[in-house]
C-alpha cells in the first residue's frame, strides 16, 4: 500500500475515531509498511479501546521489528498464556524468545506452532534453534557420539540360553565381520539387519549389547525418542547423522530399540513427516550413498506386525528371529549368572528353574531383587549377611508373576491369521500349535 493510501486512511479515521476495524487496519498497513513508530502509536490507541488479542499481537510484531525483544515476549506471552492458540503468535514468540536465548522455551513454543500445523517449517528459526542447541564449540557429530556410542562390558557368556540367537547372530554378523574375504570369494553379499521379536524381558536388547561385546565393537543404541526430540524438526537429518556417527566408528553394532514405532505401517502414519522418516531410515539402511560396512544393524521389537513390510526386504532386515522366553536350562544359568558373586547357599538351580515357566530374564531379575530386599532386611538386625537360599527365591517367586503370557495372547492372534509367508511360524511351535 503506497503512502497516499495511508495518508486517506489517516483521513478517514479522524472523522470516525472510534472506528476499531478502520484504526486496525490502518496499525497493520502501518506495520507492513515498516512505519515502526506509526504503528505503535496505532496499536497504542487502539489498546485504549478493545482489548483485541490481534491487535496485542500487532504491537508485539512492532516491538520484534524494534528489536525490543522483551516487550514483545511481554505481550504475547500473556496472550498466549491466556489461551490464544495462534500460529502466527506462536511463531513470533519463538522468535523472540530465541533473540532473548530463552532457548528451551523458544523451542517448546515453536513446537506447539508446529502441532498447529506441521507441515510449517521456519528454515531460519529450525536453524538457529538447533545451533544454538549445541554448545557453540560443539560439532553434533561429537555430542551424538559422546551421547550414543557405548562400549559394552557384556559378551555372549553372560547371556543365558538363547543358543539359537546367537547362533544366527554369529553366522550372520560376527563371522562376515571376521571373514570378509571368504564371503567375498563365495560373491555372498554381506549385510543387512537381524530383526529380533518376542515378549519383554527376555533379552533382545541386552543380546544386542552383548553382540557388541562380543566382537569388541563399539553399540550405538537409538530409540525412536532419540531421534525425534534431538532437536526440534529434521528428524532425517537426525537419522542420517546416527548413521553416520556409527559408520565412522566402525566395527560397530547399530541397534535400534522399539523399532517398530519408527517403522510402524505406512498407512498409519498420517503426518508426512513420519513417511519422510521411513524413507530416509531405508535408504541408510540400504547403504545407497554411504557404505555401511561394518555397520552391524540390528532391531528389536515387541509387536513385528506394526512394522511395515518394506523393512523385510533383501539387505534390510531380512533374518527376523524370535526370542522366546528362556527355557528350564536357560533359566537355570540367568539365575546362576545373576546370583553370581553374591551371598547364597545350596540353590538348586534346577528345581527353581523348572518352578518358574514362563518367566522373562526380567522376571527373574525381579525374582531375585524381591529375595535380595528381604535377605537384607533380616541382616539389619545384627549387621551379618545371609546367604539366598532355595526356599527365599520360591517365597520371592510368588511376589513377582510371570510376565510373558500376556504378550503370547496378542501373538497368537498375528501368528494364526496374519501369518505371511510363515513369518510366524515359531510363534506357532512354541506355542504347540500344529498349523
Ligand atoms: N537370556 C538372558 N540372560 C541374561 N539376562 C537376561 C536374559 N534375558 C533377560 N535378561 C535380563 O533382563 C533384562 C531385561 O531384558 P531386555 O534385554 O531389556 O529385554 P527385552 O529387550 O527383550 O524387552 C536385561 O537387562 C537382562 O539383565
Ligand atoms: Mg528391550
Amino acid at each position: 500500500m503506497d503512502d497516499n493510501s495511508i495518508n486517506n486512511l489517516k483521513e478517514a479515521l479522524k472523522f470516525s475515531p472510534d472506528n476499531i476495524p478502520l484504526r486496525q487496519h490502518l496499525a497493520d498497513v502501518l506495520l507492513k509498511a515498516n512505519r515502526l513508530d506509526e504503528a505503535e502509536e496505532e496499536y497504542l490507541h487502539l489498546l485504549k479501546l478493545t482489548s483485541d488479542n490481534k491487535t496485542k499481537v500487532g504491537l508485539a510484531h512492532v516491538f520484534y521489528q524494534k528489536e525490543a525483544y522483551s516487550k514483545c515476549i511481554v505481550i504475547l506471552e500473556e496472550v498466549i498464556e491466556g489461551g490464544f492458540e495462534d500460529f502466527d503468535a506462536l511463531i513470533l514468540y519463538a522468535r523472540a524468545l530465541m533473540r532473548e536465548q530463552s532457548i528451551a522455551s523458544a523451542i517448546d513454543i515453536y513446537q506447539r506452532a508446529l502441532e498447529l500445523n506441521p507441515a510449517f517449517r521456519d528454515e531460519e528459526l529450525d536453524q538457529e534453534l538447533r545451533q544454538a542447541n549445541v554448545p557453540a564449540e560443539e560439532a553434533p557429530a561429537d555430542s551424538i557420539e559422546s551421547r550414543f556410542v557405548q562400549k559394552p562390558s557384556v559378551n555372549f557368556n553372560d547371556v543365558g540360553g538363547m543358543e539359537n540367537v546367537k547362533k544366527e547372530i554369529e553366522l550372520k554378523i560376527i563371522k562376515p565381520l571376521a571373514h570378509p574375504e571368504l564371503y567375498k570369494a563365495y560373491g555372498k553379499k554381506i549385510g543387512g539387519g537381524i530383526l529380533l521379536y518376542g515378549p519383554p524381558g527376555c533379552g533382545k536388547t541386552f543380546i544386542a549389547k552383548a553382540t557388541a561385546g562380543q566382537v569388541n565393537a563399539r553399540f550405538i543404541s537409538v530409540g525412536l525418542n532419540d531421534i525425534l526430540d534431538m532437536w526440534i524438526g529434521n528428524s532425517e537429518k537426525n537419522l542420517h547423522q546416527i548413521f553416520e556417527v556409527a559408520r565412522q566408528n566402525a566395527p560397530c553394532v547399530l541397534f535400534f530399540d522399539e523399532i517398530d514405532a519408527l517403522g510402524a505401517s505406512r498407512s498409519d502414519m498420517k503426518q508426512s513427516s513420519g513417511r519422510h522418516l521411513i524413507n530416509q531410515f531405508l535408504q541408510e539402511l540400504d547403504g545407497i550413498d554411504n557404505s555401511n560396512d561394518g555397520v552391524l544393524v540390528l532391531g528389536a521389537t515387541n509387536t513385528p506386525w506394526h512394522l511395515d513390510a518394506a523393512f523385510r526386504r533383501p539387505g534390510r532386515f531380512d533374518r527376523i528371529i524370535f526370542v522366546p522366553p528362556p527355557d528350564a536350562t536357560a533359566r537355570e544359568s540367568i539365575f546362576q549368572l545373576k546370583l553370581k558373586g553374591k551371598p547364597t547357599e545350596a540353590v538348586d538351580y534346577k528345581s527353581l528353574a523348572k518352578k518358574l515357566e514362563s518367566y522373562s530374564g526380567a522376571d527373574i531379575e525381579a525374582v531375585i531383587d524381591i529375595a535380595i530386599e528381604e535377605k537384607l532386611e533380616s541382616s539389619f538386625t545384627d549387621g551379618i549377611p545371609k546367604p539366598i537360599k532355595t526356599a527365599d527365591l520360591v517365597n520371592a517367586s510368588k511376589k513377582h508373576k510371570a510376565s510373558t503370557q500376556e504378550w503370547f495372547a496378542t501373538a497368537k492372534n498375528f501368528a494364526l491369521f496374519a501369518n505371511d509367508a510363515g513369518l510366524y511360524d515359531d510363534i506357532l511351535s512354541y506355542l504347540k500349535i500344529k498349523k
